[in-house]
């Protein structure tokens, strides 16, 4: 297969003012692949689609066999990282209702997610609905102590305990953790639960290519194997510093123009439902790598054509601050013929036969031209197509666009340690031993 994602930056840079940025990518080029850049202990997904462990990849493949056969329903526990990506892979990929399909219409298991936030009534639901369900847990947490997949593991544990009593439940739970240490690989080796690992030099944004996101989406019966592949095709393509030649590059020396330029927000718009995860995953991704030292793109996102009936007036028309990136497929996943009707009340029989497939695209274009005309710079990602292999080489793309930009903006674009200050309180408040200071301090400032 070949690479065929196509940036059209028409209605973002002129090639005159992209051409300025040359020195600046190279510079940001050098600082990435040679390893003298701010973080490049975290480089690790660089060649990841070529140099992964195979032997584990093939213990993936393994388990997720076990995992199709074996259960009903795959809940994946983690946050952030641990959780975007394969959240992303599923949504786009799979039926728009995969979970409700009956098991012999559905490639996979059906996946379900918690740890994700802190909500009792969703722990609660999710309960009641994979109550007489047989059940497989993936636990995925790096650090092993983030709160909020660590609260749901803890119920989730008990649960699967209860129901197929301790041995069973053992050999029902995966762990994704760090190869050695932390809480999580503690308890795994002490529960003989079987392990997958998430690399020391891969952070968690970054990690939906490896066990992270890889042993879920082959359970749901993703094929991770041209998820690889087109990671791997993109690691090629965008491997030349030359912004004439190098699609990713361009796509973040547009970006850091557009910073420049006075933009401080970027809107990722997509017009089709599957992609609400892909969107939240590039969130993340370009938030917690770009936004600091008070710097920074905001990443937002619109639903479209959905967004269009909320949001759209304030993209036409409200504060000129942001630009769009769009991102389209070329086809469907799947489409449907606008039918004829007879009394044709809502004048749309002008329509019938066409596909809605080019309805949402001619939405597309004249959108797109609107929000140009109404001062909104549009940089346009398009691909043939939703599947694996595209999607694959779409993550490689925007993680080495991120890295690209967060060099050209001089922040160190693996690490998040704004993160750090929302547990710093939320322990002490829990009245966490060791916070006991911080604790008397916020509440005084709770009370006033
Ligand atoms: O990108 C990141 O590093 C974070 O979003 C983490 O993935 C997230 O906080 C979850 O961390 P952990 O996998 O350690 O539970």
């Amino acid at each position: 297969m070949s690479t065929q994602l196509r940036l059209d930056l028409t209605h973002a840079v002129t090639d005159t003012d992209l051409q300025l940025l040359q020195p600046n990518i190279l510079e940001a080029h050098e600082l990435l692949h040679s390893g003298r850049g701010a973080g490049s202990e975290f480089t690790g997904w660089l060649d990841l689609p070529s140099s992964f462990d195979r032997e584990e990849f093939i213990r993936i493949q393994n388990a997720a066999a076990r995992i199709r056969c074996a259960a009903d329903v795959l809940i994946v526990i983690g946050i952030g990282g641990s959780y975007l990506g394969t959240r992303a892979t599923l949504e786009l990929l799979s039926h728009s209702f995969h979970n409700q399909l009956p098991r012999d219409r559905r490639p996979g298991t059906a996946v379900y997610f918690a740890g994700h936030q802190l909500s009792p009534t969703y722990l609660n639901d999710l309960i009641d609905i994979i109550g007489d369900k047989d059940v497989v847990i993936n636990v995925i947490s790096k650090s092993g102590t983030t709160t909020e997949p660590a609260i749901a593991f803890r119920h989730l544990r008990q649960w699967m305990e209860q129901k197929y009593g301790q041995a069973e439940a053992r050999r029902r739970i995966y762990a994704t953790t760090d190869r050695a240490r932390g809480a999580l690989k503690q308890l795994a080796d002490d529960e003989g639960y079987e392990t997958f690992v998430v690399p020391d030099d891969i952070g968690g944004r970054y990690s939906v290519l490896t066990a992270v996101g890889l042993l879920p989406i082959a359970a749901a019966g993703i094929d991770i194997n041209a998820l690889m592949a087109g990671a791997a095709d993109a690691m090629n393509a965008y491997r030349e510093p030359s912004l004439a030649s190098n699609a990713c590059y361009r796509y973040a020396a547009a970006r850091q123009h557009l910073y420049r330029q006075g933009k401080s927000i970027e809107v990722l718009a997509a017009y089709e439902p599957g992609t609400q995860y892909l969107v939240e995953w590039w969130k993340q991704l370009y938030g917690e790598s770009e936004g600091k030292d008070n710097k920074g793109l905001f990443p937002a996102s619109l639903q479209l054509t959905t967004d269009l009936h909320s949001m759209g007036q304030y993209i036409q028309d409200g504060l000129r601050q942001l630009f769009e990136t769009v991102l389209t497929f070329d086809r469907p996943r799947r489409d449907l013929q606008i039918p004829r009707v007879e009394s044709d009340g809502d004048g749309l029989n002008f329509l019938a036969g066409q596909s809605m497939h080019y309805v949402n695209e001619r939405a597309m274009a004249g959108t797109l031209l609107a929000h140009v005309d109404g001062g909104v710079p549009n940089i346009h990602i398009a691909l043939p197509e939703p599947d694996a292999y595209n999607l694959g080489h779409l993550f490689y793309f925007f993680e080495k666009a991120c890295a690209i930009s967060g060099y050209m903006l001089g922040v160190n674009p693996f690490d998040q340690p704004g993160v750090e200050s929302y547990k710093k309180n939320m322990f002490a408040l829990l009245g966490k031993p060791g916070y006991e200071a911080a604790k008397a301090e916020l509440e005084k400032r709770l009370q006033r």
